[in-house]
């Protein structure tokens, strides 16, 4: 271990579960750091006094639960980041909090981190918690975990216990990869080892924590290459164009050949501008503004690299994903990804395995969950500069957000890029859709039904094809139950195969669209999500969404086919508009109420519709 350079900054997380005492730990190297003022010192001692759960004596976790819900009860329940410094080095600390629901906070904290400091309660030993923080703390990239071994005062600092929990997690960790683990007998609350070494455990002989932290060296090799993402285009005046960002990794100086990731396109650097000036060089972690000798297309979300150390591009990889949110992750459902300053739209193509965070066995999965950590494929609509996440944490993680509500609901890590990415490459064919519509004397478009089981979707659409196909018009109906029999015979009603279901259909569709006929679809297709996935890849110009508004009730009565009866009987699970959700259209193009009007005036307006639209 090299001492590092007085002043330097690590940064660590806390972890572990929810009573292991980590507020307790943190407050205390807070206050005896000195870094407390005499004022908060006060509110201290009054606040232990009034919420605190140690009689007269301070309550440090007060010092660092700063939030009034967690005072009542009793938990820390968001990410804080707190500055100490000792005379040898400074920290930045994110407190992390143990409850199951908020790994998102977790991963947060570790995204930026160095090292992890992982309690453990030495009454209860390493819990499903203590495991899961230790496995996300190594998929996070964090190659330092220090073991603190904490409440040794309720064991009466009983080296057994202690040596006991040390080699229950070395054995754990064995696979996880950690550069150095090292275990930390402690007593947060009495002060055990924490800032100084305790008299009360004469076995210990190592450093108390704050110790070790100073002294360990988190140093990793400096990248290969340098990664610069552009996050926004700087052009004030016609003539300066700069394009700003922070260096992701690596170094740049003055006449460097630069790469655009994305085009290959190449240009040299004319001026490093920063806050302060030009500069000749830039470092990783820089704020900088590139100017370049030529003008190349460069936009918000390029990634731009030395041109003789390229960074590389695919639409396909492997990752980890961590689900963060309560609305579980489905295969084939459109989210938005970002990566570095780059956004894309994304698809998990499949969900590989699902990892047991006790026993880090490889389990199957058909959804993801709150807090499930899986292997995934996932493809994105553009082209993405990246990097393995072991190689770089820049490029190499990025987050899947939902398309209408923008909440985070993944984080997820880069394994490797899929060789399809590279060896599909698009055919061009002679013979293209306006050629054949140009024969079939009019365009090819897609009708999609949408409605509740009975709702009279396909009596619509049948009758409706009657007409057209009089007409002379190509036409062609693709009919939820129909389909099942066939090429979708393999899902079933989970939401799950339902998003499955719909995203087969839209591709087919398309197709028989591009074959120039007039495609009739007539699917539940019960989520907002899917349809509009199928608007977008169809084209909204040849979409036309259908909304067949039969009230549930009506359906009910109908029933044709029985299956509400079965339904209301508790045999069928997921029946649609009894126990699973149909999100009706917001804006369809055409709403049909069937209870209403007459089929034949409904069939009427849909075919002057599309006689319009040509
Ligand atoms: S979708 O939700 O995936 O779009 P789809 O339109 O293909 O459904 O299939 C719906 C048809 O399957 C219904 O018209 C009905 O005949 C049949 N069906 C069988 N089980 C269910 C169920 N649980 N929910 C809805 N429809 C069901």
């Amino acid at each position: 271990m090299t001492t590092p350079r007085t002043g330097d900054l690590l940064r660590f997380i806390t972890c572990g579960s929810v009573d292991d005492g980590k507020s307790t730990l943190i407050g205390r190297l807070l206050f005896e750091s000195q870094q407390i003022p005499e004022d908060q010192i006060a509110a201290l001692k009054r606040d232990s006094r009034r919420f605190g759960t140690q009689g007269d004596a301070i309550d440090f976790a007060l010092l660092v639960d700063g939030l009034a819900a967690e005072r009542e009860q009793g938990i820390t329940i968001d990410v804080a980041y707190r500055f100490f410094s000792s005379q040898r080095r400074s920290f930045i600390v994110a407190d992390t909090p143990g409850h199951e629901q908020y790994t998102r906070n977790m991963v947060t904290g570790a995204s930026t981190a160095d090292l992890a400091v992982l309690l453990v309660n030495a009454r209860t030993g390493l819990t499903v918690q203590t495991r899961r923080h230790a496995y996300l703390v190594s998929l996070m990239g964090l190659r330092h975990v220090v073991l603190a071994i904490n409440k040794l005062d309720l064991i009466a600092y009983d080296q057994q216990v202690c040596r006991a929990i040390e080699s229950d997690f070395a054995r754990y960790a064995a696979k996880l990869g950690f550069e150095t683990i090292v275990a930390i007998p402690m007593s947060a609350l009495r002060g055990d080892n924490v800032t100084t070494q305790s008299t009360a455990m004469p076995w210990y002989t190592g450093p108390s924590l704050l110790e070790y932290l100073e002294t360990i060296d988190t140093r990793r090799l400096p990248q290969r290459g340098s990664v610069f993402p552009v996050q926004w285009v700087n052009r004030p005046t016609a003539d300066f164009r700069g394009y700003a960002g922070t260096l992701a990794a690596g170094e740049l100086k003055l006449g460097d050949s630069l790469r655009v990731a994305q085009s290959g396109q190449l240009a040299n650097i004319t001026r490093i501008v920063t806050g302060d000036g030009d500069r000749s060089a830039a470092i990783a972690g820089d704020a900088i503004t590139l100017c370049l000798d030529r003008e190349i297309d460069i936009s918000r979300g390029d990634v731009l690299s030395r041109a003789d150390l390229p960074v590389e591009t695919t639409d396909q990889f492997e990752a980890t994903i961590i689900w963060l949110h309560e609305e579980p992750g489905l295969a084939s459902r459109r989210y938005d990804l970002k990566l570095a300053s780059q956004w894309s739209g994304a698809s998990i193509t499949a969900i590989k395995h699902r990892v047991n965070v006790n026993t880090l066995a490889e389990e199957p999965a058909r959804k993801l969950d709150l807090n499930d950590i899986t292997v995934c494929n996932i493809a994105t609509t553009q082209s993405l500069a990246f990097e393995r996440y072991s190689e770089s944490r820049e490029l190499g993680g990025f987050i899947l957000v939902d398309r209408y509500t923008h909440a985070t609901v993944a984080a997820g890590l880069i394994r490797h890029s899929l060789r399809r990415a590279q060896n599909v490459h698009r055919q061009s064919l002679s013979v293209d859709r306006t050629a054949r519509e140009k024969l079939n004397g009019h365009p090819g478009k897609v009708l999609w039904f949408t409605g509740l089981s009975g709702s009279g979707k396909s009596t619509l659409a049948n009758a409706l094809e009657v007409e057209l196909h009089a007409r002379g018009i190509h036409t062609y109906i693709l009919d939820g139950d129909n389909v099942r029999q066939g090429l979708n015979r393999d899902l079933g009603f989970t939401d799950t195969d339902r998003v499955e279901n719909i995203r087969r259909i839209a591709e087919v569709a398309k197709l028989m669209m591009d074959a120039g006929l007039i495609v009739m679809t007539s699917f539940i297709s019960p989520f907002r999500g899917e349809r509009d996935l199928a608007r977008e890849l169809i084209g909204p110009e040849n979409f036309v969404e259908i909304f067949v508004d039969t009230p549930l009730e009506v359906c009910e009565q109908r029933d044709v086919k029985g299956l509400y009866k079965k339904a209301r009987e508790g045999k069928i699970p997921n029946m649609t508009g009894v126990n699973s959700p149909y999100e009706a259209p917001l804006a369809p193009d055409v709403t049909v109420r069937t209870q209403e009007t007459p089929l034949a005036e409904s069939v009427r307006a849909l075919r002057k519709l599309l006689e319009s639209a040509d």
